[in-house]
């Protein structure tokens, strides 16, 4: 596969309109120095406590549904990562190109583990959930690269944004009849620690599979207003401390005040996973451990209390 690492630094002259250039002709850009590496580090931290250990008994840990990934609710990284996801450069870029005022869509940690299995295939966004013209740019989906990312890099289909779309049509890559034409047009996105890739999410894309890194990346997108009636693809949750650095025009890029299209308790990272079995075992098992816990406690406590007589 062909490799593309032609980054803008946003310190550059002119780099704002190179970006939205390299947008509207490519399908998308590779921005380096929105997140400073001191910010990075500092998301990093806490990334890794996260994926450390997983959610349960009250700990803050990673979602694991399947044994390919581990994810987690983005904003919850805290402040560095809400900041950084409504960077106003970033959001210039977006909305430059978009025309017009957007609104968060989701935000998630994603880690996948390199287990050598092709589990996401090459898709397009079709705005099956949006309304107004497809044809014309609606959204821009976005990852930061945690690590320098080569082996396993987020891929685009350079200029596939360009395609006519159906909407609502599932795009896979590999149900097209033109497949090997847009395959020739699949580059692997090369980018350093920090780097903020924005893409529009009509062209064909997905992460480099099967390969045997890992990679971990902040995954997230924005989509215009007035094609989502200012609501959100799902419900983020945030610490509303954590936006206290934030202007107006950020609180209102990320959705405050706006509405969604779909509940919180359905977003892929929670939905469906209380019906299988591997949660049922493992609710079992908490549920074994907290009673036997239970029970250690009120007998230390009657002997305590008969010892003493
Ligand atoms: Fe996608």
């Amino acid at each position: 596969m062909n490799s593309y690492s032609e980054y803008i630094d946003v310190k550059s002259k002119d780099w704002q309109s190179k970006a939205i250039n390299s947008l509207s002709q490519n399908g998308v850009v590779i921005l380096r120095g929105i997140v400073s590496e001191l910010v990075i580090d500092q998301i990093n931290n806490k990334a890794n406590k996260v994926l450390s250990n997983p959610s349960a008994l009250g700990r803050i840990g990673f979602y694991q549904k399947d044994s390919y990934k581990k994810t987690y609710d983005g904003f919850l990284l805290g402040k560095e990562v809400v900041e950084s996801v409504s960077d106003e450069n970033a959001l210039d870029v977006i909305e430059k190109y978009l025309k017009d005022k957007v609104i968060l869509n989701e935000i998630f940690l994603k880690n996948d583990l390199g287990y050598n299995i092709q589990y996401f295939p090459y898709h397009s966004h079709t705005g099956s959930d949006v309304e107004g013209d497809v044809n014309k740019p609606f959204g821009c989906a976005a990852l930061i690269y945690l690590h320098d990312t080569n082996e396993g890099a987020f891929c685009y289909a350079l200029k596939s944004h360009h395609l006519k779309i159906e909407r609502g049509k599932n795009n896979f890559l590999s149900k097209r009849q033109d497949r090997k034409e847009i395959e020739k047009k699949m580059n692997k996105i090369i980018g350093k620690k920090g780097d903020y890739v924005i893409f529009d999410e009509r062209g064909f894309h997905g992460p480099e599979q099967p390969v045997k890194t890992s990679r971990k990346v902040l995954l997230f997108g924005y989509q215009l207003k007035k094609y989502t009636n200012n609501r959100s693809r799902t419900g983020i949750p945030i610490v509303i401390s954590d936006m206290e650095n934030l202007t107006d025009r950020q609180l209102d890029a990320i959705g405050v005040g706006g509405g969604t299209r779909g509940l919180y308790e359905d977003y892929h990272l929670r939905a469906s996973s209380d019906i299988t079995k591997k949660y049922t075992v493992v609710n079992t098992f908490i549920k074994t451990i907290i009673y036997l816990d239970l029970k250690l406690t009120n007998i230390k406590n009657f002997l305590k209390k008969n010892l003493k007589k």
